[in-house]
């Protein structure tokens, strides 16, 4: 079946991924990304999708509930798979304010909008939601991991904002008809990761010869699953879940903090060992040195709430949809690392600045 699709969040890390992997999988089917640009949104991570005009980018906002509806009826819009969001825990502890505004009330905006249009002119639709394991708290360490039936305990103001939002695309279903499925995962990984989260910020502090902040005791445990997986998973449930349901999709990688970025810091040192150029391309790095980059691992204060262990139990999604992620740690680990090392500019243009300016001379402030 050919689709229709408006991917929010989608010059983000995930969105991003997914829309390149749609794309690929199903190169007729039509795709509108929809994305504010914030500083995590890149134009960059779809250019190469959209500049030949394959993919049509709208810099817009959520929030603006005419343009939605306009996209949606212009494009004969009939799939909203729903990345945009404020997406980082530590930002959400300083001002939770935005969070409130794009997880919450953005999501009840979109569906409004997919009510005002898809309802009312009794349209077929599908509304995907994107949501995280963090909605469900935090684990203690020998407990089952969460199942799709655990009970919503949010405890940062960014769970609590993703939780409020499930809610709301549950209550739309409910009261209105929205057709719509929801995906709970857990911590991403991959190509175009802004560097401010745990795995790419190690990758470029090393690279760097900077400290890697490790929060804590290092002891908090995620549960890996990298983005090619996560979209896979993605297009699993809105080709083939009825509407009305929720799906748990995890890594089956738990590993405490400690753990994965002693494995980031070898896998880098392998890296150096096996190709002399990158001394040179990173002088800073100790492996350029010969010398261990775990010896830049840092202990620092820990972040406030922060929840100890996370955990997906995604049997639900193989018994009934036949998916499962395939990508291990160390494979996934090593890719990335190869990414960030082949994808130099892109990281430093993030984290330079450089990147805003541009896109403000692009599309304004
Ligand atoms: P990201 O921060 O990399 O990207 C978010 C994107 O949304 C950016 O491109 C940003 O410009 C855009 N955006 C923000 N506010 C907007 C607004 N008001 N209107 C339009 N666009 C706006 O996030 P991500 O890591 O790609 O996460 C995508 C989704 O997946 C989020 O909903 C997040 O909660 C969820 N999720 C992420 C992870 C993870 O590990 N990254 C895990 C589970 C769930
Ligand atoms: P993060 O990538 O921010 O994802 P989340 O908080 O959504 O799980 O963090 C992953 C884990 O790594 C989390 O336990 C916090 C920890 N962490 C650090 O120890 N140091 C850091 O600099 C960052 C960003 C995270």
């Amino acid at each position: 079946m050919s689709r229709r699709l408006l991917i929010t969040g989608g010059a983000g890390f995930i969105g991003a991924n997914f829309a390149h992997f749609w794309t690929h999988a199903k190169p007729d089917d039509r795709i509108v990304l929809l994305d504010a640009l914030t500083y995590a949104g890149n134009y960059a991570n779809v250019a190469a999708l959209c500049d030949p005009g394959a993919v049509r980018f709208v810099k817009g906002d959520i929030r603006d509930f005419d343009l939605v509806c306009n996209l949606l009826r212009s494009e004969k819009l009939d799939t909203i798979v729903h990345f945009a969001a404020e997406s980082h825990v530590d930002r959400s502890i300083v001002g939770p304010g935005e969070f409130v505004g794009t997880n919450i009330v953005g999501t009840q905006v979109l569906l409004d909008a997919a009510r005002a249009v898809w309802l009312k002119e009794g349209v077929e639709h599908r509304f995907h939601h994107i949501s995280t394991d963090e909605v469900y708290g935090s684990l203690a360490p020998d407990a089952a991991p969460f199942s799709e039936s655990h009970p919503y305990d949010p405890r940062s103001p960014y769970a609590a904002s993703k939780a409020a939002s499930d809610h709301l695309v549950r209550a739309y279903g409910h009261t209105y008809g929205i057709q719509y499925s929801i995906s709970n995962c857990s911590n991403n990984y991959g190509p175009y990761q802004f560097p401010e989260k745990l795995i790419p910020l190690c990758i470029v502090n090393i690279l760097e010869g900077q400290p890697l902040p490790v929060y804590g005791d290092g002891k908090n445990i995620r549960d890996w699953l990298h983005v090619h997986d996560h979209c896979s998973a993605v297009m699993k449930i809105i080709e083939h879940s009825p509407p009305g349901e929720t799906w748990n999709v995890g890594g089956n990688s738990e590993r405490s903090n400690i753990d994965l970025v002693r494995a980031l810091c070898a896998a880098v040192d392998e890296a150096f060992a096996r190709d002399r150029s990158l001394a040179t391309r990173f002088p800073n790095c100790p492996a350029a040195r010969g010398a261990s980059s775990a010896k830049l691992i840092t202990f620092v204060k820990d972040r406030p709430g922060h929840d100890r262990r996370y955990a997906i139990d995604s049997q639900r999604m193989s018994n009934q949809l036949g998916w499962r992620a395939q990508i291990g740690l160390a494979q996934g680990l090593a890719d990335t690392i190869a990414w960030y090392l082949d994808n130099e500019t892109w990281w430093r243009n993030v984290m330079s600045g450089k990147y805003r300016d541009w896109i403000t001379q692009q599309y304004g402030s």
